[in-house]
């Protein structure tokens, strides 16, 4: 019986292995281990016939066939397998490791714009962008910045080539013959813009790019955001501003800040104030960040100055208001404790991700 088994054992390897199509192996499957009428079902019948000794022997050879028919079964599925899928030149090796698809991230400017956007729109403010590249006028003459005035020292920019810019006819024709065009140093020509074509009451907030030629450090850089707030209306006082911006860097920063204000020189404001706030570092104490202050400054403010109401064709008198410039990179920066500007430019997506 032994023998038999072993014969038959050659026999079925032999079929099982020169299978080329699946399916025949299905019809195997069924010639041999078919419950009733399968070749095994017969011989398990002959070997209950068999004596005592040799029926457990018999019996086990039985079922190591048994257990290696299926096995086979399956090696010669799966070598079938294999072929099909080398032959198809669209197949997917489910073995290799996937590709890994990187999430994109916001740049942290992009969020802070966003948020700071997000802020002045849920106050009823509108938002505006403004062009970067301006005429001398808009981004000094009108804000009573006359030419050879020495505060034009503190905005010292990069001037452009008129032939080049025949992409924006509409600057052209608002600079006079010999003027200057040039990219904005800061966004308080908006407010000239804004004034220009609208009427007060109003509440404007532009962000936006600014350039400035000089030389760059961990606080400086030649290119930056800024965010200029502008309201007019009767009756608008310092206070309006104080608390305007109290109530924005609550917003932003989710908690209460400590600032202090100090008198400042800008030509377009009367009076004319810095903001500092409170060290994210060493919260006042003095440390590296803040040059041993204990403050960093935030933002220039002051009341819209007669002579640039008088400038946009504002009736004398009848309205007042305020504007603040406040550095976005430096919100950033402090929002987010970074301790050098370049970070923002460099393109380094280890600092990126962690936004
Ligand atoms: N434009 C000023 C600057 O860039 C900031 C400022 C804006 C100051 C509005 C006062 C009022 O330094």
């Amino acid at each position: 019986m032994l023998d038999k088994i072993k014969q038959l054992e050659k026999k079925i390897k032999e079929e099982i292995f020169s299978v080329q199509q699946s399916i025949d192996l299905l019809a195997i499957e069924k010639k041999y281990l078919a419950r009733q009428k399968g070749e095994l079902a017969q011989l398990i019948k002959r070997i209950g016939k068999l004596s005592n000794e040799e029926k457990p022997i018999a019996g086990q050879a039985f079922n190591q066939l048994k257990q290696k028919i299926n096995q086979w079964l399956k090696q010669r599925q799966q070598e079938l397998e294999c072929q099909s899928t080398k032959d198809n030149s669209t197949a997917i090796d489910i073995t290799l490791p996937g590709k890994k698809y990187l999430l994109g991230y916001l740049h942290p400017l992009t969020r802070v714009r966003q948020q700071v956007s997000d802020i002045f729109t849920s106050m009823g403010w509108q938002v505006l962008e403004g062009k970067e590249v301006e005429t001398d006028y808009y981004n000094f003459t009108a804000l009573n910045i006359p030419f050879d005035h020495p505060a034009r020292d503190m905005w010292d920019t990069f001037y452009l080539k008129k032939d080049n810019l025949q992409f924006d006819p509409q600057l052209i024709k608002e600079t006079t013959k010999n003027e200057k065009l040039l990219l904005r140093t800061h966004t308080s020509p908006m407010q000239i813009r804004v004034m220009k074509s609208q009427t007060p009451p109003l509440k404007t907030v532009v962000i936006g790019k600014c350039f400035r030629h000089e030389a760059t450090d961990a606080g400086h850089e030649h290119t930056f955001y800024q965010i200029e707030g502008l309201v007019v209306d009767q009756q608008i006082s310092l206070s309006n501003l104080i608390h305007t911006l109290q109530d924005f860097l609550k917003d932003f920063f989710q908690q209460e800040i400590k600032f202090r204000l100090r008198p400042e020189y800008f030509p377009f404001v009367e009076p004319g104030l810095e903001m500092d706030i409170s060290c994210f570092n060493c919260h006042g104490k003095g440390c590296s960040v803040c040059e041993q202050t204990g403050w960093i400054e935030a933002l220039g403010c002051g009341m819209i100055h007669p002579r640039v109401f008088q400038e946009v064709g504002y009736p004398a008198n009848k309205y007042t208001g305020f504007a603040f410039g406040i550095g976005l990179d430096r919100l950033a920066m402090i929002k987010y404790k970074i301790n050098d500007i370049r970070w923002f430019h460099r393109g380094d997506l280890r600092f990126n991700q962690q936004f």
